[in-house]
């Protein structure tokens, strides 16, 4: 993704990453062209939750980690070898690593760009955002999670974005309630996002998460009565509102991952893992440091 005359985004060259050593253990889409159907609900025990919160925890740190290297002069490949070394240090397998196709161990979306950007020789500049999506696989579990970082300074239009997308993403944790349909999540972050006239993207959404990295139930982030799953205590799953300065329709590139808004406006992105208990919902993708810290 390089830029053209116009400061838009373009395809750059991408280099499909190693697999990991085979001592670190593969989720079983690897080596096919996709993932199996995905069997046995939502719901986790408690031993299944602290694996994914261990997963999440490992997903997390190398965000932490990332937040170091972001500076104008950095490629998005760098990014993404930084997660690759950093997960399989931890025996953790980059579960994005060839999941239907997809050739790195992040994602990395910058600017305009939605969501699933693919790594490559992408220049970060001063005043670009770049979303960095990282999930783990250890253990049996995925644990899924993004932050959108600001590169160098940025405008304070951007900067109020971003800020906002990440309180979307809390205000949806907040709905995600047992006993409520899953809808209500999408209704929090629409009615926040309204307030200050951002598109919400509706196309790519929240999904469960753990034994799969997706499970087949959707997460919206706008108001939509199709969605009624119930929420219910002890489901895993995501929650990843996508806000934009503009529409929030979208074009895909011809890598079929590579999602823009169609208006090349800037957009940001915030994901966590969330366990839902009697009390409401508990994160699963805090990093060692937000732990400590008592978050
Ligand atoms: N981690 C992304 C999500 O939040 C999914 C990336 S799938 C990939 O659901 F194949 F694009 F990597
Ligand atoms: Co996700
Ligand atoms: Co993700």
């Amino acid at each position: 993704m390089p830029k053209n005359s116009s400061g838009h985004l373009i395809p750059g060259t991408v280099h499909t990453d190693p697999l990991p050593p085979s001592a670190i253990a593969r989720p079983e889409y690897v080596g096919k062209k996709g993932p199996a159907k995905h069997t046995g609900g939502n719901v986790y025990t408690a031993d299944e939750v602290a694996r994914i919160r261990e997963s999440g925890r490992i997903a997390a740190d190398s965000l932490d980690a990332v937040a170091s290297i972001i500076r104008p002069g950095t490629t998005t490949q760098e990014i993404n070898a930084l997660v690759y070394d950093f997960l399989v240090a931890r025996g953790a397998y980059p579960s994005t690593l060839t999941y239907r196709g997809y050739p790195k161990s992040s994602c990395t979306s910058v600017n305009e760009v939605i969501c699933h950007g693919i790594p490559d020789e992408t220049v970060l500049e001063e005043g670009d955002i770049v979303n960095v999506d990282v999930t783990a696989y250890v253990d049996g579990m995925h644990g899924d999670l993004n932050r959108t970082f600001p590169v160098g300074t940025i405008s304070d239009e951007v900067s109020a974005l971003i800020d906002r997308t990440r309180e979307a993403l809390r205000r949806g944790i907040k709905a995600a309630m047992p006993g409520r349909r899953v809808n209500i999540i999408g209704r929090a972050i629409e009615a926040y996002a309204a307030r200050f006239g951002y598109g919400v993207v509706q196309d790519f959404t929240g999904h469960g998460v753990g034994r799969s990295f997706h499970s087949g139930l959707i997460i919206p982030h706008f108001d939509s009565d199709r969605f009624t799953d119930m929420i219910e205590p002890g489901m895993v799953f995501t929650i990843e509102p996508m806000l934009t300065l503009g529409t929030h329709e979208w074009d895909m590139w011809d890598d079929g991952w590579t999602a823009t808004t169609k208006d090349k406006s800037l957009t940001a992105q915030f994901e966590h893992t969330i366990h839902i208990t009697e009390r409401g919902a508990e994160i699963l993708t805090l990093s060692s440091s937000e732990i400590d810290s008592g978050r």
